[in-house]
């Protein structure tokens, strides 16, 4: 263990005296589009009350894109949505509620914490925390919150979300993960994150037509011929980013999260660059416009017909001696003890979605075994 993490013994020691004991577990709460909202807007503030229970996660946004003198109307607009919205934020509510506070090096980000938490910490669910650095920043956030909540009377402690965003970010990322009971989970910023890395792209998330592998050259009788036109295949730039962020939030029992997708009007590529972090083992994505919103619900969700699958070979399984030991083969195919972990990751997946969707449940409820 790293000598700046506390003992096994003391990591779920509550750090301030009268503050909520931490979680064990990070609850699987569906939060496929974490729809971004600008509380200082009062057009898009107004709207907030409609979007509660049709989206899993909304977010008050206090950073970046939140010009500087809004910095507090933001924050107090925070604070009445939160305090004059039913059902959003706060145990059972339909729609959780999240921030994104202003960085820990800002001069905001010390009355973000402090005004929100002793406002409206019952409603809030999250705290993102932007340009993580390494261990010693959620260190910082989690004594202060547990000093906040102590003095709010909170009963139940605020889980934190890191943004991975910087260089020094993406090198820790394990112990970012690890550095408290509270972290839930980590979204890629991929804006922050190519700027910090000095990577040649300006656009915000999604591939780039640059970044290409090439078919190889026709043979010539005289060498190989270059010019001739070949196919070239767009690759991924974040694909390396998204895999390292999967397994250091699946080895620490929390969840990763595809981040922002600039190109609104692009609702194809939107959807191939949420698809391919569901795949790979995210759970969810940032909307920034409504459009994104049913994008990322839909993606997130696994389909029909792979749950159709996956009970199918779940009920072969248990046929075959009910252990889930042993081999079967269904339509040509080996399934074993792993490829039945394999159906229940997205079986279970479907359950906790259902619970919250009527129209998932449906859906999943026709396809049988
Ligand atoms: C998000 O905050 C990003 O920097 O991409
Ligand atoms: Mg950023």
């Amino acid at each position: 263990m790293p000598m700046n993490v506390r003992s096994a013994k003391d990591f779920f020691r509550p750090l301030a005296l009268g503050a909520p004991e931490p979680l064990r577990e990070i609850p699987a709460r569906p939060s496929r589009a974490i729809h971004f909202f600008d509380p200082s807007n009062e057009k898009m503030a107004a709207k907030i009350p409609q979007l509660v229970g049709t989206v899993d996660v909304l977010l008050g946004n206090l950073e970046d894109a939140v010009k500087a003198d809004r910095k507090e109307a933001a924050r107090a607009g925070l604070v009445a949505i939160a305090q004059a919205t039913a059902d959003l934020g706060g145990q059972g509510a339909s729609t959780q509620l999240w921030t994104r506070v202003n960085a820990l090096d800002s001069p905001w980000v010390l009355d973000d914490l402090t005004t929100l938490v002793s406002a409206v910490g019952d409603k809030l669910d999250v705290v993102m925390v932007p340009k993580v650095e390494g261990a010693e920043d959620i260190a910082y956030v989690d004594r202060l919150l547990a000093q906040l909540e102590a003095r709010a009377g909170l009963t139940k402690p605020l889980l934190v979300h890191a943004i991975l965003e910087t260089a020094r970010g993406m090198t820790n990322v394990e112990e970012i993960c690890g550095a408290s009971p509270r972290m839930q989970g980590l979204s890629l910023g991929p804006a922050d994150l190519a700027a910090s890395r000095r990577m040649k792209t300006t656009r915000v998330g999604g591939g780039h037509p640059g970044y290409v592998v090439r078919q190889d050259a026709r043979k010539t009788s005289d060498g190989v011929d270059v010019e001739a036109p070949r196919a070239t295949y767009q690759q991924d730039l974040w694909h390396y980013t998204i895999a390292r962020m999967v397994d250091a939030c699946a080895a620490h029992g929390i969840y990763p999260y595809y981040g922002p997708f600039g190109d609104i009007a692009d609702v194809v590529a939107c959807e191939d660059q949420f698809r391919n972090a569901y795949l790979l083992g995210c759970v969810g994505a940032w909307s920034l416009h409504p459009a994104q919103i049913e994008i990322a619900q839909r993606v997130f969700s696994p389909s029909v017909e792979d749950i159709a699958h996956a009970r199918r070979v779940v009920a072969a399984l248990q046929e075959n001696g009910g252990d889930g030991t042993g081999a079967v083969m269904l339509d040509g195919k080996m399934e074993d003890d792993a490829s039945l972990k394999q159906c229940l990751v997205l079986v279970e997946l479907a359950e906790q979605l259902a619970a919250r969707d009527p129209a998932l449940a449906q859906l999943y409820a026709g396809a049988g075994a």
